[in-house]
């Protein structure tokens, strides 16, 4: 659905967030339970530039912060940085306030603010995080800019919004019931959930929802953000491209790069491969989510220069580097743990005992005589991002 006074878009968002605040989370009172490392300074940084960030005291932006499950995430996340929130819904507003108090989320504070109104809050921030939000906006290309004013020479911006190919059924089901409702955005979730009820055991429209999305929508808020959303703009790579090169940032990459692997989806015909070697970046993401158009969002890391990707092939470097665990981990430590992404990664013991030796202050020079562990070795730990360097 598109409107066009940017006022009236604005005010039907803020209602529909008025009535159902996103996400319905729970209220915890105590810190939320493990990772998000798209959310942990550390690890995000070391993801985009291949090395731990300079400073922690960073300040983080979260805009469009809905009802703070990110939020929360990103202030326990990050115990030295200060974090700023800011939404078009003050219902969702007040749960975010309370869910960080619940917690003992401290270092935070909200503000009832549009996101091309980002210019009225102080200063500028090291990391800034657009989860679910741009898509909803009257002009995004407007939003995405301002945000990026506001981002710090050095800093990252993590940007969530929607695929087209793999929310058509979503789109039609949106059509239709806009057809169908004319009162408040509850009617429209009853009328939503009726048709669901009668519709034929085989239509896709159906089935789509029943096995990508019914499990979410069982709570109102989701199938309402979901199926009645009074703005909604879904993207594909030459749109999302339009809307990243407007921002004036550099693209770093995407936060789940293992779907935009060609090999996954061609790598048992190497010709094919290779044909696709002569191709832009861009071309090999577009044929990516052509050959599977599964993409419900994309989710991805922008830059504002200067960012550099530290190069670890020097040994000189790596030996005087000082590495340390990545924040993001768990079952750490054990042979076998999970690792930033919750892959589970398995340890030689030597691998394990280097780890077991990263204190923050020895360099790998210092830790490496004692093990049966080569510069090379170190630099495998680095590829599957175990341990953060600091030059
Ligand atoms: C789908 S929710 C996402 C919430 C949160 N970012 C998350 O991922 O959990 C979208 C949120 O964006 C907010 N929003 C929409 N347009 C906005 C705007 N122009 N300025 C600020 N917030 C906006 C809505 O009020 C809503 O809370």
């Amino acid at each position: 659905m598109i409107m066009s006074d940017p006022q009236a878009v604005s005010a039907a968002v803020a209602k529909l967030y008025n009535t159902y605040p996103f996400p319905p989370e729970p209220l915890l009172d105590e810190p939320p339970p493990g990772y998000n490392w798209r959310w942990n300074w550390l690890a995000a940084y070391n993801f985009c530039s291949g090395r731990k960030p300079a400073r922690e005291s960073i300040r983080i932006l979260d805009a469009g912060c809905g009802t703070g499950v990110g939020t929360e995430y990103l202030v326990h996340l990050n115990p030295k940085a200060f974090v700023v929130g800011i939404d078009l819904s003050v219902k969702a507003l007040d749960i975010g306030r309370e869910r960080c108090r619940r917690s003992g989320a401290n270092r935070v504070e909200f503000h009832h603010l549009s996101v091309d109104q980002v210019e009225e809050l102080q200063g500028e921030f090291e990391l800034i995080n657009c989860v679910g939000v741009l898509h909803h906006l009257p002009d995004p290309i407007g939003g995405i800019q301002a945000l990026a004013r506001k981002l710090a020479p050095g800093g990252l911006m993590h940007i969530f919004v929607y695929g087209e190919l793999g929310r058509w059924e979503i789109q039609l089901m949106q059509k239709a019931i806009a057809l169908l409702h004319q009162g408040d955005y509850q009617d429209g979730v009853q009328v939503g959930r009726q048709i669901f009820a009668v519709l034929p055991e085989k239509n896709r429209l159906l089935q789509r929802e029943q096995q990508r999305w019914s499990w979410d929508n069982q709570r109102d808020e989701c199938f309402a953000d979901m199926y009645l959303h009074p703005q909604e703009v879904d993207y594909n790579i030459e749109t999302l491209f339009e809307l990243i090169d407007a921002s004036g940032l550099d693209f770093v990459g995407f936060s789940n790069p293992s779907f935009w692997q060609l090999e996954r989806l061609l790598g048992k015909a190497p010709e094919l491969i290779n044909r696709a070697q002569g191709l832009s970046t861009r071309q090999r993401y577009r044929l990516i989510e052509l050959l599977d158009p599964e993409v419900t969002h994309y989710e991805f890391f922008l830059s504002r220069p200067p960012l550099m990707k530290t190069d670890w092939s020097d040994d000189n470097l790596l030996l005087a580097s000082i590495p340390e665990l990545n924040p993001c981990m768990q079952g750490f430590p054990s042979q076998y743990l999970f690792n930033y992404d919750y892959q589970v990664v398995h340890l030689s013991a030597t691998e394990l005992e280097f780890l077991q030796r990263c204190d923050g202050s020895s360099t790998v020079a210092e830790i490496l005589p004692s093990l049966q562990l080569g510069l090379d070795g170190v630099r495998i730990l680095l590829q599957q991002q175990l341990i953060l360097l600091t030059p």
